[in-house]
């Protein structure tokens, strides 16, 4: 059946510089507060295969080479087969046609690098071609938002602003490139893994708890309008030092109104703390700020440079206890479509099936 082409496409996680925590719809994943990011260049990747078939009885979902089961009960995995469902019926695919889908990171999922917003992105991508759908990034912006918010951010290169919106029914809450990724070429993110244990509380929980029990984050969402605001500035002029600042208190706040939620949240450990510290002493002994920290729901650090600083930056975290590894990642390009399929992979259980349904 080559009605719809098997498609395989790859995306990256992005890093927020402005956060996104707290939803006013958490079916839509619509947020209280734009936000921004740097989508982070594909070292870091998810690899999405898509191919539809008549020959099996259900839409099959594969992640890192585990079939998710049909009674596994996760907002996320929902979301994704609600997202299928939605463009499979955009596209008009029949009834009997179902959907097998494999999804592969580069990365550990779940612990502070944002696996969810890479595959939502990936996700998206590889449908839109398979289905001949043709949507444009605000389209697939918005149906990624509705994997997982972040992933709107994903679907998009360079820097990258999500407008929360207003709309009731999304409409207007999607992501747009403000600064393509030859923009500012320099910027870097040293990640620290401090830890590859999943998270305890997932984001999907986090952001419904810290929104509704906090008092610090009702002053959040303006708060953060307006870092965006300077943060855009900042990124105009190309002046680190002033957005290395926004970046550094945003996610402060972000994780002080976690910590301020009932019952608190923590996402970061003592490891992560001292990187908090080795940082401020870098920019300290510089005399300004040449690094900023960043955290998103996990203890891992994000610390953002410039390239030229991106050494000095890796030794001071050298020297941090309980660092498990160091990357150095730059500025991506977005999600692209490649050739090689993820159902070449004998490792499926059943690969078998797979290759009969690929040479049907
Ligand atoms: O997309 P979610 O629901 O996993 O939320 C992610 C939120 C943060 O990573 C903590 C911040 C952000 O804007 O990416």
């Amino acid at each position: 059946m080559v009605e719809y082409e098997e498609r395989t496409a790859v995306a990256s996680p992005n890093i927020a510089m402005i956060k996104y925590w707290g939803r006013r719809d958490s079916a839509l994943n619509l947020p209280f507060n734009s936000s921004l990011s740097m989508t982070l260049d594909l070292s870091l990747r998810t690899k999405t295969s898509v191919l539809f078939t008549n020959k099996v009885r259900r839409d099959i979902f594969y992640l890192n080479h585990r079939q998710i089961s049909n009674r596994s009960v996760n907002e996320k995995i929902d979301n994704v087969r609600k997202v299928v469902k939605e463009m499979k019926e955009l596209a008009g695919v029949k009834e009997s046609v179902k959907a097998v889908i494999a999804s592969e990171n580069s990365f550990p999922m779940d612990s502070g690098i944002a696996s969810s917003a890479s595959g939502g992105a990936a996700l998206v991508y590889a449908l839109n071609s398979s289905l001949n759908l043709n949507l444009s990034s605000r389209e697939l912006s918005i149906f990624a938002r509705k994997i997982s918010g972040s992933a709107c951010r994903s679907v998009l290169g360079g820097i990258v602003k999500w407008n929360r919106g207003k709309r009731e029914d999304g409409l207007d809450s999607y992501a747009e490139e403000v600064l393509d990724y030859k923009g500012w070429e320099e910027l870097t993110d040293i990640i620290a893994i401090v830890s590859y244990r999943k998270k305890v509380i997932p984001s999907s929980v986090g952001h419904d708890i810290t929104s509704v029990t906090s008092p610090l984050y009702r002053i959040r969402p303006e708060l953060a309008e307006e870092s965006i605001k300077r943060a855009l500035k900042f990124i105009r002029d190309r002046d680190f030092e002033g957005l290395g600042e926004i970046i550094m208190r945003d996610s402060n706040n972000m994780h002080a109104a976690m910590l301020d939620s009932w019952p608190p949240i923590i996402y970061m450990n003592d490891t992560s703390i001292k990187v908090i510290h080795a940082i401020e002493r870098l920019n300290k002994s510089e005399g300004r700020i040449i690094a900023a920290y960043t955290f998103d729901a996990g203890p891992n650090a994000h610390v953002i440079t410039v390239r030229p600083q991106a050494e000095r930056v890796r030794k001071a975290l050298e020297s941090v206890r309980g660092i498990k590894k160091i990357l150095k990642v730059g500025v991506g390009q977005g999600p692209k479509l490649v050739e090689e399929s993820l159902f070449s992979n004998t490792r499926y259980p059943e690969s078998k099936l797979l290759r009969e349904i690929l040479a049907a």
